[in-house]
């Protein structure tokens, strides 16, 4: 794979903000780790930290976007949430294209450049601001913990013994 260098105003992609919160506290939680992947990407183009390391971020961060898929997914189908099926149906476009992209990289046809990087903020942000967004009424409505709200009795244990 190729790593393409461009220059670039700055070495943060996105900055996280409140425009960007769905209002629940682990999924919060798991977007600003999916916003720090990015960025991470981000500075080791930036910064020509190499093709191993740049692939290495990319892996790190393909991953965990599946997993918090899964996980959204999931809490979809236990709480019955009504339009699951249009919310998984843009989860696995976007894995469909990440994977294209992935066999693009590995047989040398495409680089990892700022225009992929662009293309990731720009997904993820929208998605989050029209998408994940709307389902965050009906989960705090079914007893989700709202951002800033108190914990659980494990939650402020685990916080009082390691926070
Ligand atoms: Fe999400
Ligand atoms: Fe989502």
């Amino acid at each position: 794979m190729t790593v393409t260098h461009l220059a670039t105003a700055s070495d943060t992609l996105i900055e996280w903000s409140d425009t960007l919160s769905v209002g629940i506290q682990e999924i919060d939680d798991q977007h600003r780790f999916l916003v720090d992947l990015l960025n991470k990407l981000h500075r080791a183009i930036h910064q020509r930290q190499g093709t191993a390391a740049t692939e290495t971020i990319l892996m790190e961060l393909v991953d965990y976007t599946k997993i918090h898929f899964a996980v959204e997914e999931s809490l979809m189908r236990i709480l019955g949430y009504p339009a699951y099926d249009e919310h998984k149906q843009q989860h696995d476009h976007l894995i469909d294209e990440i994977h294209e992209l992935q066999d693009k990289l590995a047989s040398g046809k495409a680089s990892v450049t700022f225009e992929l990087l662009h293309f990731l903020r720009t997904w993820l942000t929208k998605h989050i601001m029209e998408e994940d967004q709307h389902y965050s009424p009906f989960f705090l409505s079914r007893g989700a913990v709202a951002t800033g709200a108190n914990q659980s009795v494990a939650g402020r244990l685990w916080k009082s013994l390691f926070g």
